[in-house]
């Protein structure tokens, strides 16, 4: 009906100046003449603007004495001619509207306050109080020190009151067409889409919330972070073993057995099995050798190598055990060209805390070839990050037991609007290369860094525990948005 009475209306006149006066003059609800209206903005078969007024509306006191009376009245009535002693009067009225009734008859003048008795002064009053209200009730306006002497009462309060004032939209029709949403077998059969309009495609519309499987950020980046290496023509690793035993973690690469990371305050050392099975014996001879007295015009370190130490089994600390493996099972081949890169789990045993896990996941990009230099290593980091959406690189010399030189990596973040650390990188010592049997004009360079870093900057988390672990919010895996590198 709502809706009729505003196309017909539009039909023969120009406007709705108010709708609150249309609904009004009509009997119908002033909220349903807005809720049609919005419909009908939205279709465009009308145009409509806002109109706002300052009005005022009952409170719950106000509204109850439109039909009881305001006190004052209530408390004429319930006097008798001859009078009525206090204690009566307020048992009649009930203590709070005696208290409001006897302040308002007295300020009226309509009541004498006897010693005794309290007795009418004036035999007929009128309910000027509820009139008004009820004006008020019915949208009147009245004049503004009755609304001043209400508000002091407490009896209405403002209220901003909402309309439109429409008219006819580019879509306007008396009638509203029925409008479909599919084309089905049977309205082509019945003829029915010939004349129907169909509704637009809405693009902005959210859609269904999907029900299943969501991908944690972490796989999500992973993800992207795989296709840019894949892009730059680098080979996956295998990297399914969180289990490695010392040799292929620290001693292959080049690093001291009293090194402090390899102590049980730093690497999580397993009690069963503890130690590793096989090892390539030859190999194995050639890493003693180049630790304890070096070769390949290194001096090594000079100290006695333990064999027991190396079998230690461990969980992993980096994923640069997996590029020693890689490495020595390239030199026992002729010699080919590679570029390696992985991503997966690495452990450390650290104290947790905001940044740091005892488990995270590292990336780790590695090329071999040549004759290849510090230039090299620059050129492909810089490459990695472009992928990356970082431009602006910095390097700080840094040290690595198995790469030398080493570099740390800045890149410039563009919403935090500094340098932030973003890897670590160099070219593999020959120490570490040659008793693979890798040629000696052969180089590898690599970097690596973690996925969590990353992540958490883009996905805004500066807590590392609301990112991995049984604390993280099941809601943040649903709802978090597709990863989009600034992939070039
Ligand atoms: N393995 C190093 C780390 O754990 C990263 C790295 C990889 C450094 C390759 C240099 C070369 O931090």
């Amino acid at each position: 009906m709502a809706e009729e009475a505003v196309l017909g209306y539009l039909e023969t006149n120009d406007e709705i100046i108010d709708s609150g006066e249309f609904a009004a003059q009509r009997g119908i609800d002033h909220n349903e003449i807005v809720n049609v209206i919005k419909s009908l903005h939205g279709f465009r078969y009308v145009d409509a603007q806002d109109i706002k007024r300052e009005t005022w509306v009952l409170t719950d006191e106000g509204n109850s004495y439109t039909t009881l009376g305001s006190p004052e009245v209530q408390l004429m009535l319930a006097i008798p001619p001859e009078g009525i002693s206090r204690d009566e009067l307020q048992k009649k009225l009930g203590p709070s509207v005696f208290k409001i009734a006897c302040a308002q008859a007295a300020k009226n003048k309509w009541v004498e306050m006897g010693k005794q008795l309290i007795s009418k002064k004036v035999q007929h009053v009128e309910d000027r109080v509820k009139d008004l209200l009820l004006q008020i009730q019915q949208g009147q306006g009245i004049g503004s020190d009755d609304i001043k002497a209400l508000k002091a009462r407490k009896l209405i309060v403002p209220q901003t009151w909402k309309g439109y004032s429409v008219k006819k939209g580019p879509n306007y029709a008396p009638k509203r067409k029925k409008v479909l949403t599919d084309l089905t077998r049977e309205n082509l059969q019945s003829g029915e889409y010939k004349d129907s309009e169909f509704k637009e495609y809405n693009f902005s519309a959210k859609g269904q919330p999907l029900e299943g499987g969501s991908l944690h950020p972490l796989l999500k980046v992973r993800s992207q972070m795989k296709q840019i290496f894949l892009c730059m023509g680098f080979e996956e690793m295998p990297t399914n073993n969180y289990v490695e035993s010392s040799f292929w973690n620290f001693d292959a690469l080049f690093q001291p057995q009293q090194h402090p990371a390899r102590d049980s305050h730093d690497t999580f050392f397993l009690e069963t099995p503890s130690t590793t099975k096989e090892l390539p014996e030859d190999y194995v001879q050639r890493v003693k050798q180049i630790h304890e007295s070096g070769g390949y015009e290194s001096r090594g370190y000079g100290y006695d190598w333990k064999r027991e130490e190396a079998n230690k089994n461990l969980l992993r600390t980096h994923t640069t055990a997996v590029s020693s493996r890689m490495l020595y099972q390239l030199a026992q081949k002729p010699f080919s060209p590679k570029k390696y890169f992985s991503i997966d789990r690495v452990f450390r045993n650290e104290a947790v805390d905001r940044t740091h896990l005892a488990e995270f996941h590292q990336i780790e990009g590695l090329v071999c070839d040549r004759n290849l230099s510090l230039k090299d290593l620059m050129k492909v980091l810089r490459d990695f990050f472009k992928h990356l959406g970082m431009t602006k690189l910095k390097f700080k010399p840094a040290f690595n037991p198995y790469t030398e030189p080493s570099m740390e990596i800045f890149g410039y973040h563009e919403g935090f609007k500094k340098y932030v650390e973003v890897g670590n990188s160099g070219m593999f010592r020959p120490e570490m290369l040659r008793p693979m049997g890798l040629p000696e004009d052969v180089q590898v360079i690599a970097w690596g860094l973690s996925l969590e870093r990353p992540t958490m900057i883009m996905y805004g988390i500066d807590n590392i525990r609301d990112l991995f672990g049984h604390k993280v919010d099941l809601a943040l895996i649903k709802k978090n948005p597709i990863c989009r590198l600034g992939i070039e």
